[in-house]
């Protein structure tokens, strides 16, 4: 798919078919994580790759807004440092959005979806991903072939009026 069309086809995928994913394929979305760029090339990122069935479903009770992990072929878990430094906080909040977004893109290329989904229950996740304590699962994104219809490009997207969100020169 042309980068363009990718973009304009992505979307968030909550239910996902049964055809599987190829490991080349789900390797190439955390190359694509692995390439995004972070302020300072810091690099706060770990991703762990889920595939296995019975540990999707688990992952799915770490918020009542994940429960499309349970039917995706993979996920995606974004592992974070803890700080409470609230400036490095945001700086790695944005470039985890970098890093999704470019795992996004790349999904949409190969014609698969991507879920968002936050987590609520770090307890839960720690058991179920074995990360350290000092850092947390900060999102996890669900993977697959959509199960309602292929990605196509959006005409018109649910999103606030283009001149309303524009301003050119001065708000
Ligand atoms: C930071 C972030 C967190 C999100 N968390 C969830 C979530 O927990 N569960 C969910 O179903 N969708 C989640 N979403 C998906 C958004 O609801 C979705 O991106 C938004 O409605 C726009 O729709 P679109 O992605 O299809 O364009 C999240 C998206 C972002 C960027």
């Amino acid at each position: 798919m042309e980068t363009w069309d990718a973009l304009r086809a992505r979307r968030n995928v909550r239910s996902f078919s049964t055809q599987p994913v190829t490991s080349q394929d789900l390797d190439r979305l955390l190359e694509a994580g692995w390439r995004a760029p972070s302020a300072g090339n810091r690099q706060p990122w770990d991703f762990v790759i889920v595939t296995d069935r019975d540990q999707l479903q688990r992952l799915s009770k770490v918020w009542r807004g994940a429960g499309h992990v349970a039917g995706a072929a993979a996920a995606i878990g974004l592992v974070a440092p803890q700080t409470q430094d609230a400036y490095h906080a945001y700086l790695v909040q944005y470039d985890l959005g970098q890093a999704s977004m470019a795992i996004a893109l790349t999904a949409a290329d190969l014609g698969l979806g991507i879920g968002h989904a936050v987590v609520e229950d770090q307890e839960l996740a720690r058991e179920l991903l074995g990360f350290p304590e000092d850092r947390l699962l900060a999102y996890i994104l669900s993977v697959g072939y959509p199960a309602d219809r292929p990605l196509r490009v959006i005409k018109r997207p649910d999103r606030r009026p283009f001149e309303q969100v524009v301003h050119r020169g001065r708000w």
